[in-house]
């Protein structure tokens, strides 16, 4: 079965927060009186006449005009560059980690937005054993663990850069042609959680993971997918029988060959990662040619912008079926780039809304794509063997097949990115 990687390098899954930008905090001056001057003095300030509770150096000050609170003197050690750290005071009084405002056991907002007065005015900041208490004007008390609020504070340009290992990972590009992944061991995977986070990780940055030793029995994949997340159901079940069946309700269950395909892109969310465990195989499987290579700007474009159809009607000893959605071939990301592929010869309606003029350029432009996707210089052959198995993300790594005869058994699976990465997440300890 052969597999391709993705053809431009995928976007960061970089968490962009997007806030106003405040204007600079003016330079504290003391003064009681919140509607007043520039700033609000707190009771932590080492101005002049005033007396420090807190540390030495540690001081809180407040302009009002521009509604912000400034901490100096408390970034961490590892904060190096950051002298002063500031805080929106809409964004205090919409965090605010008292027990009324925040839930602690699920680690939740409380405050309903029903309740929250984003001009809500500051009597008092106080800091004290390691927290920021403020005293709002209608009365209500909050108070911030520092260490909380070091990794939250804003920037001219936003917040804090979020931590990347949150991210998924960007890809790496499979650079040495032809890319052959280690097998990973199947058992250790199923036993030590420290072989199933590189199993995670492995499939964050190369969009393809192998396993062996993983055996043959049919129920394996369920297991698997268990240990990382859910299974993602679907009109073809939880756990997918890849095999010859008499009326087929789809070319998968036929031994003919399937050209390079993301599978289901007729769902809105088309599933994110892919599993087939190969049971049973008695005859080679060779493998499709794939490529890193880039469609020239102009077909890329039009696979970019032009919707294509693609549908799922059909009836199988489950249910009757009809799933319908568009997308184009490779949508993209924010950045501009290939966020996801969205491709099945099989699966491409015949319905096809574009109009009159663009239709011999789309299919001259689909055409190109699938040729680049078989040029023999980077392609990844392989037949599995019984007990090995393929892991791999559906929307960046194409998926082919070629006719075989004889017994072939493989089961099949999906699972969402949002609940894999919640695993990796967890067994990191995030
Ligand atoms: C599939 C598929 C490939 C194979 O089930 O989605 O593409 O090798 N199968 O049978
Ligand atoms: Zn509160
Ligand atoms: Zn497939």
């Amino acid at each position: 079965m052969p597999l391709m990687p993705l053809l431009r390098r995928l976007p960061a899954a970089a968490l962009q927060l997007r806030f106003l930008q405040l204007p600079q905090a003016a330079p504290a001056v003391a003064a009681s009186a919140r509607h007043q001057r520039k700033s609000l003095s707190t009771s932590a300030t080492t101005g002049p006449s005033a007396q420090p509770t807190s540390p030495a150096g540690l001081q809180a000050t407040v302009d009002v005009d521009s509604r912000v609170l400034t901490l100096h003197g408390a970034a961490a050690d590892d904060q190096a560059g950051v002298a002063t750290l500031n805080f929106p005071l809409a964004w205090l009084r919409d965090n605010c980690r008292c027990s009324l405002c925040h839930n602690s056991n699920s680690d939740s907002r409380q405050l309903l937005m029903n309740d929250f007065d984003p001009t809500a005015a500051l009597t008092e900041a106080t800091v004290e054993a390691g927290q920021l208490q403020l005293l709002w004007a209608d009365g209500h008390r909050g108070c911030y663990p520092l260490d909380w609020l070091r990794a939250r504070h804003f920037t001219e340009d936003g917040q804090v850069p979020p931590d990347l290992r949150l991210s998924k990972s960007i890809p790496r590009l499979w650079r040495d042609w032809p890319f052959r992944p280690d097998f990973l061991d199947g058992q250790a995977v199923m036993s030590d959680d420290a072989a199933l986070l590189e199993l995670l990780q492995r499939l964050e940055l190369d969009g393809l993971v192998l396993l062996d030793n993983f055996g043959t029995d049919e129920d394996s994949l369920s297991r698997l997918c268990h240990r990382v997340a859910y299974p993602r159901r679907t009109h073809y079940g939880v756990i997918f029988r890849v095999e010859s069946k008499p009326g087929p309700s789809n070319l998968a269950y036929t031994t003919g060959r399937l050209g390079f395909h993301t599978d289901l892109p007729y769902f809105e969310h088309q599933p994110d990662i892919q599993l087939l465990h190969c049971i049973r195989q008695t005859r080679t499987v060779p493998g499709g040619e794939n490529t890193a290579a880039r469609p020239p700007p102009e077909q890329f474009h039009l696979l970019a912008t032009a919707l294509t159809n693609f549908r799922d009607r059909n009836s199988d000893d489950l249910d009757k079926f009809h799933l319908l959605q568009r997308h184009p071939v490779l949508e993209l990301g924010r950045g501009g780039q290939v966020r996801r592929i969205h491709l099945s010869n099989q699966q491409r309606d015949s319905v096809l809304r574009l109009p009159l003029g663009r239709v011999q350029a789309y299919y001259e432009a689909l055409k190109e794509f699938n040729d680049l996707l078989y040029d023999p210089g980077h392609s990844l052959q392989l037949r599995l063997k019984d007990g090995q198995l393929a892991v791999f993300e559906n929307g960046r790594v194409l998926h082919s097949r070629t006719a075989y005869q004889g017994e072939r058994l493989f089961m099949g699976a999906y699972l969402s990115w949002d609940e894999t990465l919640s695993r990796r997440r967890v067994l990191q300890g995030l």
